[in-house]
């Protein structure tokens, strides 16, 4: 199959080309199109064959539903029960990135509820994603646009490599806003499935209460049973192996100039890439430490580059839990699959079990 790439304007869509790919979602086709969290793979949600077409082209366990993406509160309310008491604030919220697991009380496809009674329902705060929804007449079953397991695309280009030939048509808006997936929350136990940008402080402000973050939203435990069923998976991670770094950045430099080890990357922020650097090390800088909004946005983007550095393994700072930092460290838990560690002999622990550094011996101190 040919992919199509339709270029069009974040802000002011064109009408043409959102009619152009909303055809392709109406005839049953897949469309990859921006959102303000990351991009998505899209599908007509209540066309089944579509639907199970995703699946397929991600590679994605069967078992693990789809988000619903609207374009309006009233669509929302046809396909899942809202409770009424959170309508108002869902009101003052969306569009925005937070997605409501909800009961459903249509005939969704088995496919996007994998057989649950619930479903999971957002409307994207993006003008490309809104007006494909209302253009095809139909809400969207749209999860992330990534292969099972692999960093999320956050920009045409990576959706690209990854789709090329496999949907019928890729928008390109440019980056999209925040870089990570929307915040889960079960609005029927006010519990968080997953960090997002939508943080803990906002959804306080907005629904007079506060879900607490839990092991599973944190992402340092896979989760044993399947609440949102993609937290039992292996997530966002690299084909390179990854180590997360909880220390200083300034002790690690300084004991690992002082040994020979394998060509390998640092994923951080540009203060702490400068030095890292000093260590000969290749880097990923997702930006400014004191901008954790900046370096959510730059998160997948690094994990990407990591796959094209060629390099032995990767290390990845660890960054503050709090506000936009809970997702970020949720993202960066699944990717390094809890792979931590304090110090230099940790980290060389980690080498050898994983094979990456088999003679310790080797290890020659210079001082
Ligand atoms: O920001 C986003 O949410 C992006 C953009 C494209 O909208 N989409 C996205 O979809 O991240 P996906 O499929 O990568 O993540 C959806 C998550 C999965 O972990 C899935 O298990 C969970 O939502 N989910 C979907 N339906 C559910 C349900 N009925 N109950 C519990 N979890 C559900
Ligand atoms: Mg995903």
């Amino acid at each position: 199959m040919k992919t199509k790439i339709l270029k069009i304007d974040p802000i002011e869509p064109n009408k043409a080309a959102i009619g152009e790919a909303a055809d392709i979602i109406k005839g049953g086709g897949l469309v990859v199109f921006p959102t303000e969290s990351v991009y998505g793979i899209g599908a007509d949600a209540f066309n089944a064959k579509a639907c199970s077409d995703i699946f397929k082209v991600k590679g994605r366990p069967s078992d693990n539903p789809l988000i619903v993406t609207v374009a309006s509160l009233d669509q929302a309310m046809e396909i899942g029960d809202i409770p009424g008491d959170y309508l108002d604030s869902i009101k003052r919220v969306w569009p925005c990135p937070l997605t409501f697991i909800v009961k459903n009380i249509t005939d969704l496809p088995e496919e996007v509820t994998a057989g649950l009674d619930t479903v999971a329902l957002r409307m994207p705060a993006h003008p490309v994603a809104l007006e494909l929804i209302r253009e095809s007449g139909t809400p969207i079953a749209a999860p992330s646009a990534n292969l099972s397991k692999k960093p999320t695309a956050v920009n045409a280009q990576q959706a690209l490599r990854y789709f090329d030939g496999k949907v019928d048509c890729i928008i390109d808006s440019g980056p999209a806003f925040f870089g990570l997936e929307s915040t889960i929350i079960d609005l029927r136990t006010f519990q968080l499935l997953r960090p997002g940008p939508f943080t803990i402080d906002e959804l306080e402000k907005a629904f007079g209460k506060r879900p607490d973050p839990g092991d599973v939203a944190r992402g340092s435990r896979q989760a044993d049973v399947a609440i949102a069923p993609g937290t039992k998976y292996a997530h966002y991670a690299p084909d390179t192996k990854l180590f997360l770094y909880e220390g200083d950045v300034e002790d690690l430099s300084k004991s690992m100039r002082a040994i020979e080890i394998p060509q390998f990357a640092f994923i951080g922020s540009n203060e702490s890439c400068q030095v890292m650097h000093m260590t000969g090390c290749q880097t990923m800088a997702l930006g400014k430490r004191g901008r954790p909004y900046e370096i959510a946005k730059g998160l997948y983007d690094g994990l990407i580059a990591l796959d094209s550095a060629k390099v032995g393994f990767g290390i990845i700072e660890s960054f503050a839990e709090d506000g936009i930092g809970l997702a970020i460290m949720n993202r960066i838990r699944k990717a390094s699959s809890n792979n931590t560690f304090r110090g230099l002999d940790g980290l060389l622990g980690m080498l050898q079990e994983n094979g990456l550094y088999l003679d310790a011996h080797s290890v020659s101190r210079s001082e």
